[in-house]
């Protein structure tokens, strides 16, 4: 099946609150126990910075086992920001933990020129311009960071996108399962991926399918 893109911010309010509310404890904890794996051999401390957090689950669940972390997270959704600033204020423990920050990729406007580690879920496949990702990796790294990014895999046909919806999102709203398949149409093959990491020369990073539907590309920058 062909790449059909999606809105690349989600901005609309009902789409964020489905989003935000939405049941992500499968995908998210599987995202962190493979970072840990990835990383085993490493203390993961400094700065580690979340590329399209979105409503931050991935940085709250990041700094909650990487206590020795700062996270910073960028989004360029003020809707998105917004809830994750509210779970920011109701944290009584994360609050120094954690930054967000409003921010389109590729150009970010960030405290640090480098960090320690580069982190993202679900971003890639929102952005028409897939180097949009890998730029910003290779600007704001420096030799030894770690990078850890887990997308969707497109399907090969809409049949496999439907049974996949059906499959993990069953019981969630129509709005959001209306996301989840424009966002399997919208992923990136592993071919695909694998040329975008030739192109950006990142190819040493591994490129790894995880599950039936998720890609992870992980590594440290030489
Ligand atoms: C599917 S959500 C993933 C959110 C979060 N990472 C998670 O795993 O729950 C994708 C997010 O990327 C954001 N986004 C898309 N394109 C972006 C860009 N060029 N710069 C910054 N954020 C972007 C969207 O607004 C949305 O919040």
């Amino acid at each position: 099946m062909k790449r059909t893109l999606e809105p690349e911010l989600m901005e609309d309010e009902e789409q964020v609150k489905a989003y935000a509310e939405a049941d992500f404890e499968e995908p998210h904890s599987h995202f962190i126990k493979l970072f840990e794996q990835n990383f085993s051999d490493q203390v993961i401390e400094g700065t580690a910075l979340d590329l399209g957090c979105g409503p931050g689950d991935i940085s709250f669940r990041f700094a909650r086992v990487f206590p020795k972390c700062t996270v910073h997270a960028v989004d360029g959704s003020r809707t998105m920001l917004q809830v994750a600033r509210h779970r920011l204020g109701c944290s009584s423990t994360m609050q120094e933990q954690i930054m967000f920050f409003e921010g389109m990729l590729p150009d970010l406007h960030l405290p640090y020129r480098h960090y320690d580690y580069l982190i993202s879920n679900s971003l890639l496949h929102h952005l028409p311009d897939p180097g949009a990702l890998w730029s910003v990796i290779k600007q704001l790294s420096g030799p030894g960071c770690g990078v850890f990014i887990m997308d969707l895999l497109r399907p090969e046909n809409t049949r496999t996108a439907r049974r996949m919806v059906e499959s993990y999102a069953a019981n969630e709203p129509a709005i959001l399962r209306r996301d989840f398949y424009n966002s399997l149409r919208a992923a990136f093959t592993l071919d695909e991926i694998s040329a975008q990491l030739r192109q950006q020369q990142l190819d040493y990073l591994t490129l790894k399918q995880v599950s039936d539907r998720h890609v992870t590309v992980s590594g440290n920058i030489r």
